[in-house]
């Protein structure tokens, strides 16, 4: 087998094995400068404007703690509903306990000439974000580093933006949390829905 096909086929695989992991199951760390490589080669992603929207927060074990408890208070607030309280808890333990989390934001400022101009480069900013996540998580697949994309709405808590330093949260829209670490759980492939399902545009001779 030549090199190149061979190469393909591991491409292949680590698309079709790359699977969310929950940070309970982390039990290491990753090196932040580990992160900030790997970062940096995702960012090589489709990017209409040349905006470089994506913007990276890697929280140290203090703010990591501190944004568990922020989403604990987000999803039970003042109620005394035991449901909610034990949700509270439990994301607070879930979150807090996480050996890494990388917040990641889309950047686009409300003021330019460009959104002015183009008012789609909303949508396209996220879009590149979202491109640059999925490149991310590959490489953290690739480098035996497990990962969660959450979308949990802590950023709707008024000491969010911060507690992570964000400085002018009109301007950045939270795309992913991702939570990162070691795991020893191992990458199965999951079955999708039948391609013909979703191809829409068949010949009809
Ligand atoms: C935009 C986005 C938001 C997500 N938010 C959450 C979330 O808030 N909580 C969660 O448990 N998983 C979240 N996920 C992870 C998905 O649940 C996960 O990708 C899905 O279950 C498929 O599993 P896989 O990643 O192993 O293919 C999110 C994924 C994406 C792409």
């Amino acid at each position: 087998m030549s090199e190149d096909s061979t190469y393909k086929e591991w491409l292949v695989e680590l698309i079709k094995k790359r699977r969310t992991r929950k940070p309970i199951y982390f039990d290491g760390k990753v090196p932040s400068e580990r992160i900030e490589h790997l970062i940096d080669v995702a960012r090589n992603a489709p990017n209409h404007h040349r905006t470089e929207p994506a913007r990276f927060y890697i929280l140290d074990c203090e703010r990591i703690r501190k944004v568990g408890k922020l989403f604990n208070e987000v999803i039970s607030g003042d109620s005394i509903d035991p449901a909610l309280v034990e949700k509270g808890l439990r994301k607070e333990k879930e979150w807090g306990n996480s050996s890494g989390l990388l917040v990641i934001t889309s950047y686009t400022d409300e003021n330019s000439l460009l959104l002015r101009k183009h008012p789609t480069v909303v949508q396209e900013n996220y879009a590149t974000t979202c491109c640059i996540i999925q490149n991310l998580l590959l490489l953290f697949e690739s480098n035996n580093i497990s990962a969660k994309w959450s979308t949990g709405p802590v950023w709707e808590h008024p000491s969010f933006s911060c507690t992570i330093g964000i400085e002018d949260p009109k301007k950045e829209k939270v795309v992913a949390l991702l939570f990162y670490g070691i795991s020893p759980l191992k990458a199965e492939i999951r079955t999708l829905s039948p391609l013909k399902n979703f191809i829409l545009n068949h010949s009809k001779s």
